[in-house]
């Protein structure tokens, strides 16, 4: 089966001299995916691997660029999701891990539970042996003076990717710093199964972007994933979500990426701005700037 990777770098508005650089980035992380599943990584390799691309670049709200909390502190949340074993690891709240997405990828094949939180989820990164940082490392110059200046536009750069391996295993992993100047201990989305994202190999994957409180009460990636086993491809199953968002929760500002189960790739967005990358079935990149 011919593999295909999509990755997302967050929905909401931000200025246009920004969408290259970010553009630049995605291309970047779905190169790095697409190699993954090429040379015969699984799903859940090509995702973790473009993430953590996107989690070191300091232009997206994941690992270094985060957007500070209302006490100027990181803090971080991630999932990944296997659609063959419909399994997920996330964690929430942690303020010393490098690669979130790599810890929740730990909590699922190497401890009994699910999600991890806060101190607990640091110290079980610690105990894995996974990279640590102080939490400083995490902030850009640039989410220093947006906490300086109490900007609390945004969340607008969530990262996120879903992959189909030659096996024909679906994965999907979303990675955030959540809103800027959240009350500290907020957690949105992105860690949720079934809302930041979700993958069921039978049928299809999801990642999600944009603001998480309306993307938690949607079942955002769930909603997608089901129109897809409802018959609907990756494309038509990514509209249908952002219309049912818009319906019930307006203004909803949220995105998402979809992959079914063909390899077919789709996105959609409430907010201004997507910003995308995808290699498709046939092995060609695509990164369209995307607006309404
Ligand atoms: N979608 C990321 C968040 O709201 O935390």
């Amino acid at each position: 089966m011919p593999p295909a990777i999509i990755v997302h770098g967050g929905a909401w508005d931000w200025p246009d001299a920004e969408d290259a650089p970010k553009t630049e980035y995605l291309r970047q992380a779905a190169r790095a995916g697409y190699a993954v599943l090429c040379s015969g990584g699984s799903a859940l390799d090509a995702v973790e691997k473009a993430v953590n691309i996107l989690e070191d670049a300091p232009l997206f709200d994941a690992g270094i660029g985060s957007h500070l909390n209302a006490d100027g502190i990181v803090e971080m949340d991630a999932i990944i999701v296997d659609g063959t074993a419909l399994d997920f690891g996330a964690v929430a709240g942690v303020q010393r891990v490098r690669y979130p997405v790599s810890l929740a990828r730990q909590v699922m094949q190497r401890t009994p539970h699910k999600l991890f939180v806060g101190a607990g989820a640091d110290a079980l990164a610690a105990k894995l042996g996974l990279e640590l940082m102080p939490n400083i490392a995490f902030v850009t110059p640039h989410e220093w003076q947006r906490f300086l200046d109490k900007d609390t536009s945004g969340p607008s750069d969530t990262v996120g990717a879903c992959a189909l391996d030659a096996q024909g295993h679906l994965a999907a992993a979303t990675s955030t710093g959540g809103s800027p100047l959240k009350m500290p201990g907020r957690v949105g989305d992105s860690p949720i199964f079934g809302a930041g994202a979700y993958a069921d190999s039978a049928f299809g994957a999801a990642s999600a972007t944009g603001l998480g409180e309306n993307i938690l009460r949607a079942l955002l990636c769930k909603h997608a994933v089901d129109q897809i086993a409802a018959g609907q491809d990756a494309q038509a199953a990514a509209d249908a979500a952002i219309t049912h968002i818009e319906r019930r929760f307006r203004p909803s500002m949220a995105g998402l990426i979809t992959i079914d189960q063909q390899g077919r790739l789709g996105f959609a967005h409430s907010s201004p701005k997507i910003a995308v990358a995808y290699i498709d079935a046939n092995g060609h990149l695509h990164a369209p700037e995307h607006r309404r």
